[in-house]
């Protein structure tokens, strides 16, 4: 598994300490910025991560900020994410579960790195159950296609 990662400066040492504490993971993290605690935009960040998992490239991503909504909200701006804030194990496992959710989004200011490696690893391990959830899944990427025809039409009015 590839996984994209990155922080703005709120997340920044949340993001360090919970790639340390999963390195014994059989995955492969590829962290994107930034590189320390001055002060950067989250959405050009949420950007890259984003981008690379709707591209097929990588196949989840991790996005830190100060709360995780930021990071949430900029994510999924883009066509096939569907990015999460959660700092609790049950919400991890379900959201992978039931929503195939491919970005976790965790905020430096809200949880400490022990729960977030337990949260982070429950959301890169647990995996989608399909079958009706797919069928929901489906509809929110059919909602996706009808809103960017939408601003097609209005675009060329
Ligand atoms: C930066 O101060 C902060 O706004 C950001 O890290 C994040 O929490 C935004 O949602």
């Amino acid at each position: 598994m590839k996984v994209a990662v990155a922080s703005d400066h709120g997340g920044y040492l949340l993001k360090k300490e919970v790639l340390a504490s999963l390195s014994d993971l059989a995955i492969d993290f590829v962290d994107f910025g930034c590189d320390s605690e001055e002060a950067v935009d989250y959405p050009d960040y949420a950007r890259i991560v984003a981008d690379k998992v709707a591209s097929g490239e990588f196949d989840r991503g991790l996005l830190f900020c100060g709360t995780g909504l930021g990071m949430a909200i900029a994510a999924n701006k883009v066509q096939g994410i569907r990015a999460v804030t959660v700092h609790d194990v049950f919400s991890a496992q379900a959201t992978r579960a039931h929503n195939d959710s491919n970005i976790l989004t965790m905020g430096g200011r809200v949880i400490g790195a022990g729960l977030a490696d337990t949260v982070a690893r429950a959301f890169l391990l647990t995996p989608f159950d399909g079958g009706r959830h797919q069928r929901r899944i489906d509809k929110i990427t059919q909602m996706e296609e009808a809103s960017n025809l939408t601003s097609d039409v209005t675009r060329s009015c």
